[in-house]
């Protein structure tokens, strides 16, 4: 396999979605297998605390090292605990399974995780989160500045999706009225970060303009900043991928965030026979139209060369790929 040098810079996608089910841990591990096929280094990192599940669609049974190994001292980095698979371009932290109180990691023992999250070296670090928006949830998908977030088309699907991006914000906008003053005090006036609240970001900036341009200022810095990503997965019919647009204009709408759509992945036989087998259904069924779903997203998430490949070239890639996990 060529190393691919053409992108430098390291990037970091979080994966969430409002529940359990959504499809998170197939994604990322699809899309990480997917990505180590055409030469790029990635590590996937099953940051699941309360159920843990990664390395099961990676055909691995029972991990060798796991997350709780860094998590209570017993290796000093997470290079430490790293695990080879058949491809050497992909590493997997495996989730921690038998201390289940971890899904409560302390503070200090969830900002060193952070911290060293983000020095791992790799091109790509793709990091799985367990469903719901506990504050270790929210944090980690802070990671980066570019969540991703795995929606499905039912109704109450799209409210959770929504509801996490509004508690990203708030959670992001409440660390920053620590060292701001006059935001605080808007918030306080006005309760505008409470969470049941309807939380209208639009609204708080007006109020805020009115007080101190330059918080105003800041405050449209980081949400501008903020570039989540959305994947509409289990889709079955045309006008559900059109779903997922509405949620990109409530988000533009209300929270004042741009939601960037890469795309949908259709509900698919192969996915959950593949999943059944341990296996990647990238590599199990690079034909079927999740596999090209996602190509799609990996186009839309990387662009550069990958952008000139064609799906024939993507499926011969996964082939050659599929020999070594026999
Ligand atoms: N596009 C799809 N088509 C069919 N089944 C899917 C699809 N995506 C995910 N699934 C199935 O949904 C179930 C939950 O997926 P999983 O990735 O474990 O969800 P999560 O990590 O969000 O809890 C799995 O059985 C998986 O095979
Ligand atoms: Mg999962």
């Amino acid at each position: 396999m060529t190393y691919n040098s053409e992108i430098v810079k390291k990037k970091v996608w979080a994966v969430a979605g409002g529940k359990g089910g959504t499809g998170k841990s197939v994604i990322s591990a699809n899309l990480g297998i997917a990505l180590a096929s055409l030469g790029y280094r990635v590590i996937l990192v099953d940051a699941d605390l309360g159920a843990p599940n990664l390395h099961t669609c990676l055909n691995i049974k029972r991990p060798s090292f796991t997350l709780n190994d860094f998590l209570t001292n017993r290796v000093p980095d997470l290079k430490s605990i790293l695990l080879d698979t058949p491809n050497n371009n992909l590493k997997l932290i495996s989730g921690g399974i038998e201390l289940l109180g971890l899904a409560n990691i302390h503070y200090q023992r969830k900002m060193k995780l952070i911290r060293h999250l983000n020095k791992l070296g790799a091109e790509f670090i793709i990091v799985d989160l367990g469903g719901g928006t506990t504050y270790n949830t929210l944090d980690f998908f802070n990671l980066s500045n570019e969540g991703i977030l795995v929606c499905n088309p039912e109704p109450n699907a799209r409210v959770d999706a929504y509801s996490f991006l509004k508690n990203v914000v708030w959670r992001k906008l409440s660390a920053f009225t620590r060292n701001n003053g006059v935001l605080r005090e808007v918030i306080n006036r006005t309760n505008y970060l409470q969470e049941n609240r309807i939380f209208e970001v639009s609204k708080l900036l007006e109020l805020v303009k009115n007080e101190d341009e330059n918080c105003f200022r800041m405050m449209g810095k980081i949400l501008n900043d903020f570039k989540p990503k959305l994947i509409m997965n289990k889709v079955r019919r045309r006008s559900q991928i059109d779903e997922g647009k509405q949620l990109v204009i409530l988000t533009e709408e209300f929270l004042k965030v741009k939601l960037e759509y890469l795309g949908y992945i259709e509900i698919d036989q192969h996915v959950i026979d593949s999943t059944e087998r341990m296996m990647p259904f990238v590599l199990e069924y690079p034909k079927c139209e999740a596999s090209k779903n996602i190509f799609q997203i990996i186009k839309n998430l990387i662009g550069g060369k990958e952008e000139e490949k064609s799906f024939r070239h993507f499926k011969k890639d996964m082939r050659i790929e599929a020999r070594q996990w026999k």
